[in-house]
């Protein structure tokens, strides 16, 4: 290393160490400086960045499953087998990379059977936790994973503890994977599939602490470990058992389960979502809101690292070896129904905030990549946090669909140990760091730089020093907008979407960039 480098890493980290550690990697500087350094170690990356952590989540809720994906063969939509097209392509640009289903709330009470063979026999039931209309099973299993193949992505199936049977969860499994001759096997084959299909993932109940049947963290995991017993890896499918973890801040649930079940399972999920104001009855507007509430919401949202933290210690209590992954199967904003809307269908139209948020939340599990091995965010259409918004024929995606566009460089790129050293956001008397960033570098040897800067006021002038790269080239995307309130709408699609960033430089063994006031920025580095 370079003289100069030296000094720069060493003040830079001395200076760091003086000042409020806010996370492992972000600090803040004191409100005289105003330089804003970001050190990143090229070539001391150990850990992979899953791309599952990209995952997605779609629920039999509202208008997620039946008009988000499902408009049925004969829709004037055009559709291959009753699925989108223009739904399946956009989430193609963003590489999905695993899809979960059918719940949610939703999986605890849905009974697979019902749900396959010719589609005009089959049964209705009411779907009571969101809003009891009638579920008409119109998309079943076989339509789900005709769908994972068309995205090109993994298939994460959650199975039904809560009013289910083990031997539903068993005959489920062989009926998806098993390709020999079995009564399962052979009933999949009547209704027109002959070839298993790949199912990576397979979930032991949802929120079973609360939707998935009230129960105890004790009596879950006694279950967990038998509802497991069955779920068979078979003809080559090697399924992932994934247990339920936490909503939020319950150790206690972590512990239990963790302690009683960790050898049966590949990993253990935790939910997490995230409002900028109120209650559970009064969340907030997801359009009408003002720097107060965007900045209770970046309070919460940089609270998902300590949340993860904590959970991972009391993991490595059970699981030294780190063997069980975390994954943060649901996860995102949730703010009141949009108004002339079903309230319990959940739909909410999604700003620049939800999209800062969003880079804050990706950009934390690219920390945490060691454990963090998915994340699924919530939902994939019309649904809370969703990517894509349709009405009748027509679809637009969201500020948050362009960022996990932005961020797919990440996926199974090579994390990078980096520390950010950032003025403060002061909004009344509390502080936040303005920036949040993750870095990986790619199989070519590109590296990326995500930033989210979350602070509505001031543009924040960043220089990177990449230690162990001497860079040549650099190029850079942004994402903001002039309101912290816009958004897309059916009539104005575009108002946030990426643009380039200008007024990147070389200097010497620095990138310096300006990076603006409210916005999500990735840098590519050569
Ligand atoms: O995503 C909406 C709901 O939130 C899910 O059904 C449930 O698991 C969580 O409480």
């Amino acid at each position: 290393m370079s003289r100069k480098k030296l000094t720069f890493v060493i003040v830079t980290l001395m200076l760091g160490g003086l000042l409020t550690d806010v996370s492992a990697k972000t600090h803040i500087l004191p409100d005289s400086s105003e330089a804003n350094k970001l050190v990143v170690n090229v070539n001391q990356g150990r850990e992979r960045i899953s791309p599952e952590i990209y995952g997605h989540f779609a629920e039999h809720l509202g208008r997620c499953i039946y008009e988000g994906f499902w408009v049925g063969e004969d829709s004037d939509i055009p559709n291959v087998r009753g699925i989108r097209t223009d739904v399946v392509e956009a989430l193609k640009k963003i590489n999905i990379p695993v899809l979960r289903w059918p719940g949610g709330c939703f999986a605890d009470e849905y009974h697979w059977k019902e749900g396959i063979g010719p589609r005009d026999k089959r049964s209705k039931m009411i779907n009571t936790h969101w809003g009891r209309v009638t579920e008409n099973h119109q998309f079943g299993t076989h339509e789900f994973l005709d769908l994972c193949e068309m995205l090109g992505c993994e298939a994460y199936v959650a199975g039904n503890v809560g009013s289910g049977t083990v031997e539903e969860m068993q005959d489920w499994v062989e009926y998806m994977t098993f390709d020999g001759d079995s009564e399962m096997a052979n009933l999949r084959r009547a209704n027109g599939r002959e070839k298993p299909w790949r199912v990576r993932y397979f979930g032991v109940g949802n929120e079973n602490w609360g939707c998935g049947g009230n129960m105890t963290a004790e009596y879950y995991a006694d279950l967990y470990n038998r509802f497991q017993t069955y779920v068979r890896s078979y003809s080559g499918n090697r399924i992932l058992k994934i247990a339920c973890g936490p909503g939020s801040l319950n150790l206690h649930w972590m512990n239990v389960v963790m302690e009683k079940a960790a050898r049966h399972m590949d990993a253990v999920s935790l939910h997490h979502y995230v409002r900028g104001s109120g209650n559970w009855t009064d969340k907030g507007s997801a359009t009408r809101f003002d720097e107060k509430e965007w900045f209770v919401l970046m309070k919460n949202t940089l609270g998902v690292d300590e949340l993860i933290a904590q959970n991972i210690q009391v993991m490595d209590k059970h699981d030294r070896r780190k063997r069980v992954a975390m994954y943060v199967d649901e996860w995102g904003t949730w703010w009141d129904a949009e108004p002339g809307t079903n309230p319990p269908f959940l739909y909410q139209q999604n700003t620049l905030r939800d999209a800062v948020s969003a880079g804050i939340f990706l950009n934390v599990f690219n920390t945490y990549c060691e454990r963090v091995k998915m994340a699924n965010i919530a939902q994939t259409n019309n649904v809370l946090q969703a990517m894509i918004l349709t009405k009748g024929k027509q679809m637009i995606v969201t500020p948050t669909y362009h960022v996990f566009e932005m961020f797919k460089v990440h996926q199974g790129a090579t994390l990078l140990p980096s520390d950010v050293f950032c003025q403060g956001y002061k909004y009344g008397r509390e502080k936040l760091p303005s920036l949040v960033t993750s870095v990986s570098k790619d199989a070519s040897g590109i590296v990326h730089i995500s930033i989210c800067n979350l602070n509505p006021n001031q543009d924040i002038k960043l220089s990177c020093m990449l230690d162990g790269l001497e860079p040549t080239k650099v190029a850079g995307r942004v994402l903001t907008a002039e309101k912290i309130t816009d958004h897309n709408t059916f009539e104005s699609p575009d108002v946030v979407k990426p643009t380039v960033l200008t007024g990147l430089s070389i200097e010497g063994n620095l990138i310096v960039a300006e990076i603006p006031s409210k916005s999500v920025v990735v840098l590519e580095v050569e």
